[in-house]
């Protein structure tokens, strides 16, 4: 079907041409002599308005054009005579795809909450937020891939389906296709995994670096870009079970250059936003949060705070602060402890390293105090937690001491081990929450409405 997409219509070029255009009707107004109807076709926030002469056509055709209803018209582009748009269609034909009946459609009034909306997640892509929100989020999907290939980094696919818990959380969604009230059970009466899909207990990964590694120690510089599934039970407003993670991981990369490509991507892709989704985040800005724009622009205009754990530790004990979770030397930060260091302390994106080892994953590199290691996380004013990475333990015998501490089975991890028994090489990366920089960007404040459909526990409905 040819169509003009009403993105491409506002170019005055095209006044006084024939256009044709689809979408579904946002509003109705008008009187007995002239119609106005504000129509959307999902390319941008702007509706075009077309202006139906009722000389021309009948109420009863009128009467089925209804917020939420779809048509097709062709007409002549013309100058607006109103404020507000720069140009405004002409009908000469309507042709009404489908009704949406007022009486029923739930978007038939403006203004619905978040709230209300992530109960109608089917519908609520055909709102002004959630439109924005998912151009928004399609653009940095897109800059993502342009900034990794820009700079000769290759983009492996790495599984889904999993036998090795990454992080070590536990926290892992089983993949089984064993009868779950009925399984078959080994001699000593428990569950005979021999028997299952892949011949032994599997579930769907927490991260894809462990296979990220191994594209690194081969290709040079890898990254990925795919879901991730995590079974916390943390209802959060950044947390999901269902997340997508962007993970570069580098061959002969140490921590501090692992710092300097995380402090550029972000700043790259928040950049490629502002540049190429401005009516959109002018209109997030507008609807929920004026200092957006600004905000953006000031993490893109700063370097970042790059300090030790232990030093952030020291500053958030002399604050005099009180926090609801107490800070001590060995403990993880929660979320209130990192906003501190960003919001109130430095007012600037902090980057901070060296972590205990006892609050880290295994594989990071063990440092020469014997009891931090080389992790980094990049920590967002809103956010918290953006990016979290390190450079890996390279050396075989140090890698497989943790191993044996922390009771990871060796029959899970022989191939891990494998890069480092053959041309070990210093190598770094970190993952990246895409969820958690689409929420940045278009600073919205619940993790649920940046994805199209949320995952988290109770909710796997739409
Ligand atoms: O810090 P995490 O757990 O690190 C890893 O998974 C490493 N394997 C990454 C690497 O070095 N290649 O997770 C990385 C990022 C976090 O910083 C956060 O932004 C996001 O993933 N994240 C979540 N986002 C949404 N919902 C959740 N439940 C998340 N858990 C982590
Ligand atoms: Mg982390």
């Amino acid at each position: 079907m040819k169509r003009t997409r009403i993105d491409r219509i506002f170019d005055p070029a095209l006044i006084g041409s024939e256009v044709s255009v689809m979408g579904w009707v946002r509003t109705r107004r008008g009187n007995k002599h002239v119609q106005f109807v504000a129509l959307n076709d999902g390319s941008t926030i702007r509706n075009i308005q077309i202006v139906f002469d009722m000389s021309r056509f009948t109420d009863d055709q009128l009467k089925l054009v209804t917020t939420g209803s779809s048509i097709h018209v062709t007409g002549q582009l013309v100058e607006s005579q109103g404020k507000g748009q720069t140009c405004e269609i002409q009908a000469d034909t309507l042709e009404v795809f489908g009704t949406a009946d007022p009486e029923t459609y739930p978007l038939q009034k403006k203004g619905h909450t978040l709230e209300f909306l992530r109960e109608k997640a089917h519908l609520r892509p055909r709102t002004n937020t959630f439109g924005a929100v998912l151009r928004i989020r399609s653009a940095l999907a897109f800059a993502i891939h342009k900034f990794f290939q820009e700079r000769g980094f290759f983009y492996l696919n790495t599984p889904l389906i999993t036998a090795s818990d990454c992080e070590g959380a536990g926290a892992m969604f089983q993949v089984t296709t064993l009868d779950i009230d009925n399984p078959p059970r080994t001699e000593d009466g428990k569950v005979d995994y021999s028997a299952d899909f892949f011949g032994k207990p599997t579930a769907l990964t927490v991260s894809g670096q462990l296979e990220g590694e191994l594209g690194a120690t081969a290709l040079g510089a890898i990254y990925t870009f795919g879901p991730t599934f995590r079974a916390e039970n943390s209802n959060t407003p950044r947390h999901l079970s269902e997340f997508w993670m962007v993970e570069p991981e580098v061959a002969f990369f140490d921590i501090s250059d692992n710092m300097d490509l995380a402090e550029d991507f972000v700043k790259y892709c928040i950049g490629y936003a502002l540049q190429n989704c401005k009516d959109d985040i002018d209109f997030l800005a507008q609807m929920y949060d004026k200092d957006l724009p600004e905000r953006l622009r000031f993490v893109i205009d700063n370097d970042f705070v790059r300090l030790s754990y232990t030093e952030g530790i020291e500053i958030l004990k002399a604050s005099g602060k009180k926090f609801e979770f107490p800070v001590d030397w060995g403990t993880d930060l929660q979320s209130e402890h990192e906003r501190y260091l960003v919001e109130e302390h430095f007012k600037k994106p902090v980057i901070l390293t060296d972590y205990p080892k006892d609050i880290k994953a295994f594989y990071m590199k063990l440092n020469d105090d014997n009891r931090t290691v080389r992790a980094m996380d990049v920590l967002f004013p809103t956010i918290g937690e953006i990016i979290g990475g390190s450079e890996r333990e390279a050396d075989y015998d140090k890698l497989l001491k943790r191993i044996e501490e922390l009771d990871i089975p060796m029959k899970d991890m022989w191939w891990y081990l494998d890069t480092r028994r053959f041309g070990t090489v210093p190598h770094a990366g970190f993952g990246l929450g895409f969820e958690r920089l689409v929420l940045f960007v278009t600073g919205m404040t619940n993790i649920r409405d940046v994805i199209p459909f949320p995952r988290t526990p109770n909710n796997a409905e739409f």
